[in-house]
């Protein structure tokens, strides 16, 4: 495979800038180059200087374009890309009225792979290279996700969505079924290429404590697969959480007291959390994905980032397709910017891009491997143009410096910002 030099403006980080100085964690070169050999990152550094030194590399010269890791949804529903943007209801309707009759149909393989193959032609265009995506209570919809996936060589985690109660007929399996159809799909994809399997329990509602417990059972089998699900949304769904599990101290005890906590655990919204949730989310190490787009949307609430980070939590950044009304992580970045200065906080470009790849990759247990611009990492890479329209290249013309550059294109770019996307060294045409 030849040696690849991309040359540009490079953004990587050396930690989490939600934590202490955003500025100390910034690695940043306005005139950067990053060199892939055999799929990986093999430098980042001087542009010219690792021109020089790798003459025999093939060279894409991005001008003032800049090059970051490629983007890591770490919560969205591909089934649900048929019904994104569906009006008018709240959580719990609209999931009874929009998204059940759509992900009823996932049982036809040949639509599943349909829809799967877009999903991710979608996210690509925009810039995401990893999806972590729940698909529906048919193995079928979780294989035509797989095959798509690997087809285009992505990092993926995805799981057969899990529900025995609170959902049509034809939406339901059992607390075994769960168990067996989840265990065979682990076994057929966890660890195959880049697919990694997380055991999916819906959430508590549409989950008896039998299928709780064998998924808890399933996990406690496969301590290396994640596990995903969702967790204080709404307010109407947090006291019908109460009064499905009347002993339990709150939401997050109904997945600890079923052996659904743990490490490993991926906790979507995580909204209207309680005191001793976030002392015990930060106790086990847990991560907690916010899904901006989708909670104002859906009507959800306002995320706390500054506090959670604060309280020591892992943060992912999330579309949440089709509750999330953007496939797209810059619009997905706009939204958190907007629900910070809605709580009094005004999060850094700095903070957004790495919620939307080292924070994400962090989440999936992948830190090191992807949402990474740096040596030894995949190289699943997105090229931002920061003049992508008329309204934001006027307002580019006058930046003066590169965050001042960058924000206008997190608050109004979309796909048409993307200039390029690798994945693991392959461009993507
Ligand atoms: N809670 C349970 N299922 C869902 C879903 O599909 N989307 C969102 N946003 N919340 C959920
Ligand atoms: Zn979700």
């Amino acid at each position: 495979m030849t040696k690849q030099l991309l040359l540009g403006q490079t953004l990587g980080f050396s930690g989490n800038p939600l934590i202490g100085d955003w500025a100390d964690t910034v690695q940043f070169d306005s005139a950067g180059g990053v060199l892939i050999d055999g799929g990986r990152i093999a430098a980042v550094g001087n542009g010219q200087a690792l021109r020089a030194a790798h003459p025999d590399a093939t060279v894409t010269d991005y001008g003032d374009g800049l090059i970051s890791a490629g983007f890591v949804d770490a919560h969205m529903h591909y089934p649900q890309t048929g019904m994104i943007a569906s009006w008018g209801k709240q959580l719990i309707d609209w999931l009874n009225t929009y998204t059940f009759p759509e992900e009823a149909r996932f049982g036809d393989a040949a639509y599943a792979a349909d829809v799967a193959g877009r999903t991710l032609d979608l996210t690509l265009a925009h810039g995401t290279t990893t999806l972590t995506s729940f698909c529906t209570i048919h193995p079928q919809s979780v294989d035509a996700f797989f095959a798509a996936a690997a087809a285009r060589n992505m990092a993926v985690v995805a799981g057969k969505t899990c529900m025995d109660r609170n959902a049509p007929d034809n939406l339901r399996d059992t607390a075994k079924s769960a168990y067996d159809d989840s265990k065979a799909l682990l076994e057929k994809w966890h660890g195959v290429g880049r697919a990694n399997y997380a055991i999916t329990p819906r959430f508590s509602p549409t989950s008896t404590p039998d299928q709780m417990a064998a998924l808890g059972a399933l996990w406690s089998e496969h301590p290396d697969c994640l596990m995903q699900t969702h967790l204080s949304e709404q307010h109407p769904e947090i006291r019908w959480v109460k009064e499905l599990y009347p002993d339990a101290r709150d939401y997050l005890d109904t997945y600890e007291a079923f052996g659904l906590l743990g490490e490993r655990g991926l906790y979507g919204h995580a909204i209207h959390l309680e005191k001793r949730e976030i002392a015990r989310l930060n106790e086990i190490g847990a991560a907690v994905v916010h899904c901006p787009t989708s909670n104002t949307f859906i009507g959800s609430g306002l995320f706390d980032m500054m506090g959670l980070a604060k309280a020591g939590l892992r943060i992912g950044l999330a579309t949440d397709t089709g509750g999330g009304s953007s496939f797209s992580m810059l619009r997905t970045m706009a939204a958190a910017y907007e629900i910070g200065q809605l709580r009094g906080v005004a999060l850094h470009p700095a903070q957004l891009m790495w919620l939307a790849t080292e924070g994400s990759a962090q989440t999936l247990h992948m830190q090191g491997e992807i949402g990474h611009l740096n040596t030894g990492a995949v190289a699943d890479i997105t090229v931002l143009n920061l003049a992508s329209t008329a309204a934001i290249s006027q307002r580019f013309a006058k930046a003066h410096d590169i965050w001042d550059a960058l924000f206008p294109t997190i608050m109004m770019g979309d796909d048409r910002a993307v200039a390029d996307v690798w994945i693991a060294g392959q461009r993507v045409t």
